[in-house]
């Protein structure tokens, strides 16, 4: 583990889940990040777009960030159901989730759609969190490494630094199905991610820049996903509706 290693962000991804009365796990997840786990790992919760600006008022002061799952990559203008980064940054959102797999699969959003999107949050000042991943066909036929490398150098702006970018692999196939890839699978690619961004945002910034694992992190197995090379924290969906057990995620970093 190197000493610069970036520090470890846990973002919580709640998806079409949580209504106002959910504010209590935000409550508890705020009352269970003690002084020890804020020494040691960054919190961001990204609930639907109807909880963002309840839940920013109530981290404020609490270093606990809240962020979108989705921006247009527009300002403003006649795009009925979309939001801009502009109006997720007015409710209180510093991150924004761009190009998820369930983006791009249900939404049909291809790599440049993605970079629009990153752009947009940029010129909102808002981070993006761009996710990459393959599905298991792609695993299956030995084409992993190409299709990240192909997503990344599509999905992520020019202008993008280790302050503005955070990049999350998902593995499809992982995604909420209980399965994970082998640390050495994680390692592998989240080392060619650490390489590719040496030319998507430069030499002196790559080695900042968060690289998340998403895709089933769960208590159980948090510790041993977070401990990989180029791992600096996860994505977390189903685990992270539940206090107790995101808290339990971000433990990982506590050993
Ligand atoms: P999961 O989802 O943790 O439920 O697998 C992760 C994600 O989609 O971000």
């Amino acid at each position: 583990m190197s000493v610069d290693r970036p520090r470890p962000l846990v973002a919580g991804n709640w998806k079409m889940n949580g209504l106002r009365m959910s504010a209590k796990v935000l409550g508890d997840i705020q009352a269970g990040y003690t002084p020890g786990l804020k020494a040691k790992v960054d919190l961001l919760v990204c609930p639907p777009a109807t909880l963002l600006y309840t839940f920013a008022h109530i981290s404020v002061g609490s270093r606990i960030a809240v962020g979108g799952q989705d921006c247009h990559a527009k300002e403003s203008g006649a795009h009925t159901g979309d939001i801009s980064a502009e109006m997720l940054a007015d409710a209180g959102a510093t991150y924004v989730i761009v190009g998820h797999s369930e983006r791009r699969q249900f939404h049909g959003e291809k790599d440049a759609d993605v970079c629009a999107k990153a752009v947009a949050a940029h010129r909102a000042g808002l981070t993006a969190v761009v996710c990459v991943g393959e599905t298991r066909e792609e695993r299956e036929a030995g084409k992993t490494l190409n299709v990240v490398k192909k997503q990344l150098r599509g999905s992520i702006p020019v202008d993008s630094n280790s302050q503005n970018l955070v990049v999350a692999y998902e593995p499809v196939w992982a995604i909420g199905t209980g399965l994970t890839p082998t640390a050495a699978d994680v390692a592998e690619v989240h080392g060619l991610i650490r390489e590719e961004l040496k030319r998507l945002v430069g030499k002196a910034d790559h080695g900042k820049v968060r690289i998340l694992y998403g895709g089933s992190v769960k208590p159980s197995n948090a510790a041993e996903l977070m401990a990989v090379e180029n791992v600096d924290g996860a994505l977390v969906g189903g685990a992270s509706l539940v206090a107790a057990d995101f808290l339990a995620i971000a433990g990982a970093y506590l050993t």
